[in-house]
């Protein structure tokens, strides 16, 4: 799908790519509560080892460089499991990095083997297409107001899990979306570093996030995603969300 894109057409990129978890298929853990954590096994996040994995992340990276414009910037967000292979891809890319920032994850998963530290943050990747890039958005003086009139500089992001109303679930109670991002997180992206009318792509779409918060802030989007039920419920979530008058 990315190779049919113009080159330099997009302002702004949201990633959040398959994390290649590598957990046990059907492996169930229990929360303290008793209730179930289901785990990403889905196939989606299935690669034959780092190279098969590798190999996916240069191809879509490679093609979301040549399509952002030269004053567009991309996010990609990841885990420990991911985001340092990801990260280096990007940089042999010629990626230009302006920002690593820490989404930290209030609600996170507690401790449920006691064997190492909890998990309770994810990272966010920001940069240019390269190291000439100039122009890029960032929304100094809009966030400054948004903090109170005080600068926002902080690289550290504190955001509650998708979880009540906001989270999507089918009529069983399961989720619909086994990675589902909270819509503030992707808020925050999209205020730190896009205009209104500004084209937002999202080649992993999984649920339509970012295409809720780009409609919402009169962003234009574009989103790709292979699995078609998760296609389904993104446009439904897209043709149902209205902006309050
Ligand atoms: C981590 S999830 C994204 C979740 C999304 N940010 C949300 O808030 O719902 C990754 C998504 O990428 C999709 N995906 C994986 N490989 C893909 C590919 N090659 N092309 C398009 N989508 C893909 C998966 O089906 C999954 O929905």
């Amino acid at each position: 799908m990315l190779k049919g894109f113009p080159d330099n057409s997009v302002d702004l990129i949201f990633a959040d790519p398959p994390y290649y978890l590598q957990l046990p298929k059907g492996k169930r853990l229990k929360r303290p509560d008793g209730s179930e954590i289901i785990p990403v096994d889905d196939a989606w996040d299935q690669f034959d080892g780092y190279e098969d994995y590798d190999r996916f992340t240069t191809d879509w990276l490679k093609e979301c460089q040549r399509i952002l414009k030269p004053t567009g910037t991309i996010w990609v967000i990841g885990m420990y499991h991911n985001i340092f292979r990801v990260g280096k891809i990007m940089q042999d890319l010629g990626i230009w990095f302006l920002n690593d920032v820490i989404w930290v994850k209030i609600g996170a998963l507690p401790n449920l083997n006691c064997r190492r530290l909890t998990n309770n943050h994810e990272t966010l990747i920001w940069g240019v297409k390269d190291k000439k890039s100039k122009g890029y958005t960032f929304n100094y003086q809009l966030l400054k107001k948004m903090n109170g009139d005080k600068q926002m500089k902080d690289t550290d992001w504190s955001f509650g899990i998708c979880r009540g109303s906001e989270r999507l679930r089918g009529k069983d109670g399961i989720k619909s979306h086994p990675t589902q991002k909270p819509l503030k997180l992707i808020q925050q992206v999209l205020l730190t570093s896009s205009k209104k009318g500004d084209i937002v792509l999202d080649p992993f779409m999984g649920s339509g996030t970012t295409a809720v918060v780009a409609k919402a802030l009169g962003r234009k989007w574009v989103g790709i995603e292979r699995e078609k039920k998760y296609v389904d419920l993104a446009i439904k979530r897209v043709e149902n969300f209205t902006i309050a008058k």
